[in-house]
């Protein structure tokens, strides 16, 4: 297997040149790994560092495209201190992404900015929410029709503490063995759901096979253990880019991350023949939304 992680030596967010090789990689699925590209924290966002800014029982603290905040604790200092890393977080994920991409420009949907100061290790949660488990990202209420999830990541830990991912196997090779697992898609069943408002919108085949490409992964522990894989230690100071649909992840541990979302249609990337949907859809040979 070609390494999955591509390792690049910039310094600043604003790449003074990108290179096709890169792009190339990114829409194959690969990660791309900045090793030195801290995100700064003034002295007084020191402070949201600790896991009590959080809300009990929520995940994650997250800033919607139009600046609302939600998931946060703390008065209101505190949610404007959040709020303005957050944005801060989301200029800086943009800058990276359009120097990096500068076709995207345009064509980039944003979608929440996120703080996640929970411990990894410390959250209990089904098989199927757990994203210690390697998967591709699918969200079961969130049907995207194929439209790409593009992340950035940051390790904002104080400790020294690395985020440790594990990345798995190209998208095809799991496919492979996953696809024949896959339950049939029903497309009554698919009404019925978005009826009852368990879909906010009606669950496309695509969606349908992503979800169980997902759930098949973290179901089967054989795979999680011994499917090809790296173990990857993002140290605190470091960056990743990864479309999440596309690059197979699971996060072993760490605390303190920050991470953007945009969104892409696959018409509008670089290379359009390359997506899980354009995947799929060749294995399968019929349309899928
Ligand atoms: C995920 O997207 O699966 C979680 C990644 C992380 O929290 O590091
Ligand atoms: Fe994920």
């Amino acid at each position: 297997m070609h390494s999955q992680i591509v390792e690049i030596p910039a310094t600043q967010w604003q790449l003074s040149a990108t290179d096709p090789t890169w792009i190339e990689a990114l829409e194959q699925g690969k990660v791309l790994y900045f090793p030195t590209l801290p995100f700064e924290l003034s002295t007084a966002e020191q402070r949201l560092l600790t896991p009590e800014v959080l809300d009990a029982k929520v995940r994650n603290i997250s800033l919607a495209a139009n600046n609302q905040l939600k998931g946060a604790a703390g008065d209101e200092a505190t949610q404007q201190l959040l709020t303005r890393m957050l944005e801060r977080y989301r200029t800086q994920a943009e800058q990276l992404v359009y120097s990096l991409l500068p076709n995207y420009q345009g064509a980039l949907r944003n979608a929440p900015t996120s703080y996640r100061p929970k411990k990894v290790e410390a959250r209990a949660q089904s098989w199927r929410a757990d994203d210690r488990r390697m998967h591709v990202d699918a969200f079961p209420s969130r049907p995207n029709r194929g439209e790409r999830i593009l992340r950035v990541f940051s390790n904002i830990n104080p400790e020294g503490v690395p985020r440790v991912w594990r990345v798995g196997e190209p998208f095809a090779d799991m496919v492979q063995t996953m696809l024949p697992r896959a339950k049939p898609y029903v497309r009554w069943q698919a009404k019925a759901i978005n009826a009852l408002g368990i879909t906010k919108s009606l669950r496309s085949e695509y969606d349908h096979l992503m979800l169980q490409l997902h759930d098949a992964m973290k179901a089967d522990m054989d795979y999680q253990k011994n499917a090809k894989q790296v173990r990857m230690p993002f140290p605190p100071g470091s960056v990743w880019v990864c479309f999440s649909d596309h690059a197979l992840h699971g996060v072993e541990s760490g605390q303190y991350m920050m991470e953007q979302t945009f969104h892409i249609a696959p018409e509008q990337q670089y290379n359009p023949k390359i997506s899980p949907l354009a995947h799929l859809t060749q294995v399968l040979q019929r349309p899928l939304i």
